[in-house]
């Protein structure tokens, strides 16, 4: 064992010289040869590899000089933003992006950067860095799919008594006519009945459409939905509730399960905690419907955040897929959202840990796009609608950009928006030393 720590010890590793040579290098009692980057890199990985197995034998602490940090961090965050954009890309890439997370946040367990010693230290260089990696590698941990602070059983103890499904949403004959396409209008029907005995402004605001963006958590094609916006009671602490019901297609019963919730409850300073909660319904042979929590029933969970960075989410259904009489609930729900207040997630995420989003400036950027439209961060920000940053979603980004939607107001051909959608991807993720994209000057303490 001592051995290998006295290796540790003599380990020594020489920065690439300005100008390239092959000139060899001499160390005792360990010989190094640098000839390239290559060589180099190679190095602080066998070093590492060195440190780790000796910290399981010793628990000795890796030590890395301040330019070997420098040159770690650089790699680390190159390898970060690339495949976290081949993960927004394509879901196939998401091993390897986690699989970079786990090494980084290992080598700074293992070589203590995350420790503040003096005013020069790794943790005082790089404190975005190191809070982005803490922050990316909880949500790899199997009892936090959802993302947030604390395991996924702690948070939805804490937020059930805000994210539970009002009763009448479960009583039976409700749920038997929600949960077939062809009984649909009966539990509008029911919902019409208890708008009856509502006054006007409790009443529920509701409507079906189809969704443009994806399916259901346990039916990826299944795209109908029932939305149900349920007010709540500032006074009485009651929050507002949407609640949607994923809806069989024609004639498929009981294919899908998922019903989810988002409940809105006004915070401190205008702001509004949102809070999340997916529920599975079982359809017993006998005809009844059981309705359980998805994680309670040990389905998993996804992290709502990833997609939710505005709490709410707008309602942009596929075209033509809610019938006119309906087609004012969309505008209306829409409206109850702008009018709620920037979105905040109580004390379980603080969504500018995660940097700045889309649209941001890009260092050295001369003068904004070349469309003339106004940048996202305009109304996408901590204080607006939220900053659109990685963890996020393809799918809901594009179809918002591309789709037409988004920037708000902007009239753009459709070869515009592609392009406008590429530069946006491309000033966030680009990774060019000479000219990083927004993530990377952010991670590399740039943008302060
Ligand atoms: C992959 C992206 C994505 C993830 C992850 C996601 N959602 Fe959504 N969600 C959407 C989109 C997009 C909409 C808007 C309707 C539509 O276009 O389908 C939406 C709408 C909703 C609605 C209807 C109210 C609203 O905000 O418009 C609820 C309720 C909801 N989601 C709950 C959840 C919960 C709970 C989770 C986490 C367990 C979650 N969602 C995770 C994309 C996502
Ligand atoms: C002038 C303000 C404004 C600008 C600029 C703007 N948005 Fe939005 N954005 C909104 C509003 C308001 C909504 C929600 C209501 C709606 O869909 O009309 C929204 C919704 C969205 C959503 C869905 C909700 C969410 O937060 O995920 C996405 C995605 C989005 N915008 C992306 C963009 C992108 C990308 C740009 C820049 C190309 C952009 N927006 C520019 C105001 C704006």
């Amino acid at each position: 064992m001592k051995a290998i720590n006295q290796q540790i010890a003599d380990l020594r590793f020489f920065p690439p010289k300005e100008k390239q040579s092959t000139k060899q290098h001499e160390t005792t009692p360990t010989r190094v040869r640098v000839i390239s980057w290559i060589v180099f890199a190679f190095g602080i990985a066998l070093a590492l590899i060195i440190c780790f197995a000796a910290s399981m034998a010793s628990a000795a602490p890796c030590r890395l000089t301040n330019a070997q940090q420098e040159i770690w961090v650089a790699r680390s965050i190159n390898d970060l933003v690339r495949t976290a954009r081949a993960t927004y890309q394509s879901e196939d890439s998401r091993k390897r992006y986690e699989r970079v997370i786990d090494g980084i946040t290992r080598t700074i367990k293992l070589c203590e950067l995350g420790t503040v010693t003096s005013d020069r230290t790794f943790a005082n260089r790089y404190p975005e860095f190191l809070e982005y990696v803490r922050l990316l590698s909880m949500s790899l941990q199997a009892d936090r799919e959802l993302g947030f602070e604390v395991s996924d059983g702690t948070y939805f103890t804490e937020t059930s008594q805000y994210t539970t499904i009002p009763d009448f949403l479960l009583a039976p004959g409700f749920l038997r006519s929600v949960s077939r396409f062809e009984s649909l209008p009966k539990a509008k029907a029911l919902l019409r009945e208890i708008n009856a005995g509502r006054a006007e402004s409790d009443r529920l605001i509701f409507f079906s459409y189809k969704s443009r963006h994806l399916g259901t958590p346990d039916n990826p094609n299944s795209f109908r939905r029932l939305l149900i916006v349920v007010p709540g009671n500032k006074a009485q602490h009651v929050p507002e509730k949407w609640v949607q019901f994923g809806i069989p297609d024609p004639r498929s019963p009981a294919s899908v399960r998922n019903t989810s919730v988002v409940a809105v409850l006004p915070g401190p300073d205008r702001t509004t905690n949102v809070y999340f909660k997916d529920y599975y319904r079982t359809y017993r042979r006998n005809g009844s419907i059981m309705i359980k929590g998805r994680w309670e029933l040990g389905e998993g969970d996804d992290s709502c955040v990833e997609c939710h960075k505005s709490g709410v989410l707008p309602i942009f259904p596929v075209k033509g897929s809610v019938s006119p009489d309906e087609q004012p609930m969309v505008e209306a729900v829409n409206q109850r959202f702008v009018s709620y207040g920037p979105a905040r997630f109580g004390k379980y995420l603080d969504l500018n840990k995660f940097g700045p989003g889309l649209g941001s400036a890009r260092p050295g950027d001369s003068g904004g796009h070349k469309l003339k439209t106004a940048p996202c961060i305009s109304c996408h920000h901590a204080k607006g609608l939220g900053a659109l940053n990685w963890p996020m979603d393809s799918t809901l980004i594009s179809s918002f950009v591309e789709g037409g939607r988004m920037p708000l107001g902007a009239e753009l051909r459709p070869p515009e928006r592609t392009q406008l959608y590429r530069q946006l991807i491309d000033d966030y993720f680009a990774i060019d030393d000479a000219r990083p994209g927004i993530l990377k000057a952010w991670l590399l303490g740039r943008l302060r």
